[in-house]
Formats: structure tokens, C-alpha cells, sequence
């Protein structure tokens, strides 16, 4: 096993077969699987596996604002929790939530509320923790896929789920979805977020330099990428209903069984 420490990263991030470290393709997306309703003390619940990414996220509410100060009179409040685990990394987190955590929580809380009906709950909050259990790149458009799915999950009237994904470029070439090691030692990182209600784009964020076509080329494959997140957390929902489905027949079959 390699073990890459700190600041130490590959010279090159493709390899002479044009493929990257770990052997995808420039628009491949690394296996994503996700599942609803695993949290059974939560309202709504989702987990992802994106990767190495493996995030929980569990939804409350809508319920009382605490503290109340946060109340809004004519409309409810999204509240995002992100926090990673503090062996979520290779160096050790802090538990304590930091800058970071902060500004991540803001944003996933921004690029989400466009879907809610929040105008329908006065007074009161959704609260929606994310927990990043293992972090390697992404961790903000994996959190804010798992939050959208958690949400509704929970039941919450929404427009559309949210989609999120980020593209990059390493080696002067564009890829889709960065892996940990691609987003440190990459030369862009583009996230961006889709509301799929109106197909607009509730979060774009970069670091890094590219210039206006490749920008619009980002655009177009984060858009791609995004209709294939898309898909799994549908079927992700579908597959809860096809669960409820399949044991409500055989309970009734069962009970057919002994009249
Ligand atoms: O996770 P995301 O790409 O949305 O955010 P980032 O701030 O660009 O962080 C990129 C990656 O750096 C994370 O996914 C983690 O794998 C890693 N990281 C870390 O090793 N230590 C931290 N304190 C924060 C992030």
C-alpha cells in the first residue's frame, strides 16, 4: 500500500495511458451508492458512499427554533450541520466545528433552500447534521447530494432533489469529480450544485485558474455528471418504496397464509 504523507504529492496526476492515479477516466465519476431511512431516530435519513467519501446525513423538523432568536415569523429555517469526523482524515480534525465546517454548512444550507417550501412553516427549522465519517475529496457536493436526499426522505414538500458534483483540472486536462488527492495537488476545482426544478445552478465555487472556455466546458460536464448522480439517488428513494411494498405482500400474504 503507498502511503502518502502530507504535502507529498505525484509529480503527475494522469498517467501515460492518459488515465488518472486511480485508472478512471477524465469524465468518470469514482462508484457512488446511497440509501435512505438508515438513521431510525431521525425524521429522514441518508447515507452516501462516493468513493472513499462515506457521509451520514439526518434530518429534523420541521421543529421549534433553538435558540428562538433564530425564528423566523413568516417562514421556517433550513439549519445545516456539516462536521467530519476527526478520524475522517489523514491528519487528525479537530472535533471543535472550525472555519471550514462553518462555511461549508453556510453554503449547503444556500444551494438547498431554493427546493424547500419554507414559507409553509413559519416559526420553525429544519435541521439537517452531516457527519463525514471518511473524507478523500468532495466532501461539500457528496454532503449536499446526501442532505437532499435525507430531506426527502423525511417527507419535506420540495420542488427537486439537489445534485451536486465538482469538476477539475489536473495536468491541463479537465476531469470530472476530484478525488482528495487530485483536489490538493490539481490546478482547478470547480463544485457546482443543481436545483432540477428549473435546472438552474444553486452553488458554484473555484479554485484555481482556467480560462472562459474551459470554464464553459466545466459547466456542460459538471451538468453531464450531475444527471448520473441524479439517477442513483432516485433509485435510492424508489428502492425504499419497492422495501415497503414488497413487505406489506408478504405480511398480507402471510396473513392470507393463516386465515
Ligand atoms: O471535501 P471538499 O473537496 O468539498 O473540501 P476541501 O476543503 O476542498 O477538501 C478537500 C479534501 O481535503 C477533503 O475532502 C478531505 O479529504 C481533505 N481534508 C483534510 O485532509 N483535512 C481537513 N481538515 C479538511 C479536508
Amino acid at each position: 500500500m503507498v502511503l502518502l504523507i502530507k504535502d507529498e504529492y505525484p509529480e503527475k496526476l494522469l498517467r501515460e495511458d492518459g488515465k488518472r492515479l486511480d485508472g478512471r477516466d477524465k469524465t468518470e465519476l469514482r462508484p457512488i451508492k446511497m440509501e435512505v431511512g438508515v438513521i431510525k431516530n431521525a425524521d429522514g435519513s441518508a447515507y452516501i458512499e462516493w468513493g472513499n467519501n462515506k457521509i451520514f446525513a439526518a434530518v429534523y423538523g420541521p421543529r421549534e427554533v433553538h435558540p428562538h432568536h433564530l425564528a423566523k415569523p413568516d417562514r421556517g429555517v433550513l439549519r445545516v450541520f456539516y462536521r467530519m469526523a476527526t478520524f475522517s482524515v489523514f491528519d487528525r480534525k479537530r472535533p471543535a466545528p472550525g472555519r471550514r465546517e462553518k462555511e461549508i454548512s453556510m453554503i449547503i444550507t444556500d444551494c438547498i433552500e431554493p427546493v424547500l417550501f419554507l414559507e409553509l412553516y413559519p416559526g420553525t427549522a429544519f435541521e439537517v447534521f452531516i457527519d463525514v465519517i471518511d473524507a478523500d475529496g468532495g466532501t461539500r457536493c457528496a454532503s449536499t447530494t446526501v442532505a437532499s436526499l435525507a430531506l426527502a426522505d423525511a417527507g419535506v414538500p420540495m420542488k427537486s432533489l439537489v445534485t451536486a458534483v465538482a469538476i477539475g483540472k489536473i495536468d491541463g486536462e479537465l476531469v470530472v469529480d476530484l478525488s482528495g488527492i487530485e483536489d490538493k495537488a490539481g490546478e482547478a476545482d470547480l463544485p457546482l450544485a443543481i436545483t432540477w426544478f428549473n435546472g438552474e445552478i444553486s452553488l458554484l465555487q473555484f479554485d484555481g485558474a482556467m480560462d472562459l472556455e474551459e470554464f464553459n466546458k466545466c459547466l456542460s460536464l459538471g451538468l453531464e455528471a450531475a444527471e448520473k448522480i441524479y439517477q442513483v439517488q432516485l433509485n435510492s428513494l424508489k428502492n425504499k418504496y419497492i422495501a415497503i411494498q414488497d413487505s406489506v405482500s408478504s405480511n398480507s400474504e402471510e396473513k392470507g397464509g393463516v386465515a
